[in-house]
């Protein structure tokens, strides 16, 4: 084979993208972890949820895009959406909340009256539930941090998706009328 400059540059070029290959993975993740940058609720400061490896399709989606997929899936699927109640009741929401999510000792989270005007969107909902609140005024109480990748998170914590899976339930019973802006 003759060798010519254009062969000397595509081996040059093959050896640059194999070396790419080699640090895909965590190249990958950081990529997709800056796309949708969260706040907490507690003081707006950057609230870091980063993709985690065992993350689920939904859940990247989710963090690259600040899009839940469950919400119009389950807003459709009565069956897809018991996966959602499921998570709700289980990781002990309904404790403060109540059972069918109109609340407890802890507000509604069916109605249209939100505690924080972001709570209109999937990504203002996550926030919260990741992040959890101060509690201002006192009167409102506080919510606890679940997510797993959030300091101080109350036991073993919540992935990504199984956030998403609640969130895109408590949708579902939404009672509070007018726009439902998590559906367009
Ligand atoms: C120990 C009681 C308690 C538990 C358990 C609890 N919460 Fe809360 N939650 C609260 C309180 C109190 C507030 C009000 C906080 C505020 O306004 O700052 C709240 C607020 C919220 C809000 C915002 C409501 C609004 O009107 O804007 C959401 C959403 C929420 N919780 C979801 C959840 C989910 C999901 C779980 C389970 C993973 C959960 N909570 C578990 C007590 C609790």
């Amino acid at each position: 084979m003759v060798i010519t400059k254009f062969n000397v540059l595509i081996a040059i070029s093959l050896m640059f993208l194999s070396a790419c290959g080699n640090n895909k993975g965590p190249e990958t993740a950081s990529k997709l972890s800056a796309n949708c940058q969260f706040t907490s609720t507690k003081d707006n400061s950057p609230l870091a949820i980063a993709v985690a490896p065992s993350d689920t399709d939904a859940a990247k989606t989710f963090l690259t895009s600040c899009i839940n997929p469950y919400t119009k899936l389950y807003a459709k699927d009565a069956e897809a959406a018991k996966a959602g109640k499921k998570q709700y009741a289980y990781q002990g929401c309904s404790g403060c909340h109540g059972g069918n999510a109109n609340g407890l000792m802890g507000p509604s989270l069916i109605d249209a009256k939100w505690h924080y005007a972001k709570h209109v969107s999937d990504k203002g909902l996550f926030e919260t539930i990741a992040g959890g609140t101060n509690g201002s005024p006192p009167e409102w109480g506080s919510m606890l941090i679940w997510h797993n990748q959030v300091v101080g998170h109350t036991g073993e914590g919540l992935d990504t998706d199984t956030i998403l899976k609640i969130i895109a339930w408590l949708r579902t019973q939404y009672v509070g009328g007018g726009e439902t802006p998590w559906l367009s």
